[in-house]
């Protein structure tokens, strides 16, 4: 069975105190999780080791860093390797969120090199991946996100990309308060993944989690999340709120 994943993706948001206090809050509450249920936090650097310590005792849930480096380890002031996050035993790690590719240069070469990094050191990747709203206008999205997982995917093993996982954000979407509808965020999961089983094969394309982002919440998680190609999401305003993201976590199928 697939798993269904719950990503909060904190950003550059959050002192210290209010991490510590949100994460509290959320773990401290009963929520019951299935057996394929995933919650994921993916905190600022500094907060990674109190939050791994902090979710250490509950099942399925995980902590994530927001972005590695694409270099192996060396004179890179100001970086941290795959190696260094996985020596503090965290589990996960965002990989070419959109924010990073517009505001960081990130390419879609670039991120070939730090999912090769992540999985070289045990560290899952969500892989992010969307179009911006001028791609969708001219109905070029599929185009756009095939691209992206060919040139920063499809060079690894069957083995290997079993060890992913897809986030898929329209830009337009991300932190704009407008969401894609149920129908867009299925035919484009759908399309990923279509093109997971034309490049491996169906088994394969079946057991990738593939989250949708951009602009989900409470009200509206359960209707995304409830399409047979969504498998939960990845969170980012609506993740800052414990009650909030409370509820997203209950949405998972
Ligand atoms: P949002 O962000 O939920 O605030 O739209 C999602 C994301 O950027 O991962």
């Amino acid at each position: 069975m697939r798993k269904q994943m719950a990503a909060a993706n904190w950003k550059m948001n959050l002192t210290y105190q209010q991490a510590t206090a949100l994460l509290q809050t959320i773990i401290s509450t009963d929520i019951t999780l299935k057996e394929n249920h995933a919650v994921v936090f993916a905190v600022p650097f500094p907060y990674l080791e109190m939050a791994i310590d902090t979710v250490q005792h509950r099942k399925n849930f995980f902590i994530s860093a927001q972005n590695c480096s694409d270099r192996k380890s060396g004179a890179y002031t100001g970086e941290v390797s795959t190696e260094i996050l996985k020596s503090i035993d965290v589990n996960f790690c965002l990989v070419g969120h959109s924010e990073r590719r517009e505001y960081f240069g990130e390419s879609n070469l670039m991120l070939a090199d730090k999912l090769n990094l992540c999985l070289a050191s045990g560290i899952t990747p969500i892989f992010c991946c969307g179009e911006a709203l001028g791609t969708r206008e001219q109905n070029q999205q599929n185009n756009y996100v095939e691209q992206q997982l060919r040139e920063s995917l499809f060079h690894l093993s069957r083995e290997e990309i079993l060890k992913i996982v897809i986030a898929y954000e329209p830009i337009w979407a991300i932190g704009t308060g407008k969401t894609a509808s149920t129908a867009q965020a299925q035919e484009m999961h759908a399309f990923i993944r279509s093109s997971l089983k034309n490049q491996y094969d169906a088994a394969i394309a079946d057991q990738i989690s593939i989250l949708y982002g951009g602009s989900v919440k409470a009200a509206n998680a359960k209707e995304i999340f409830g399409s047979k190609d969504v498998d939960g999401g990845l969170v980012g305003g609506a993740s800052l709120n414990a009650a909030e993201f409370i509820e997203i976590i209950k949405a998972l199928k």
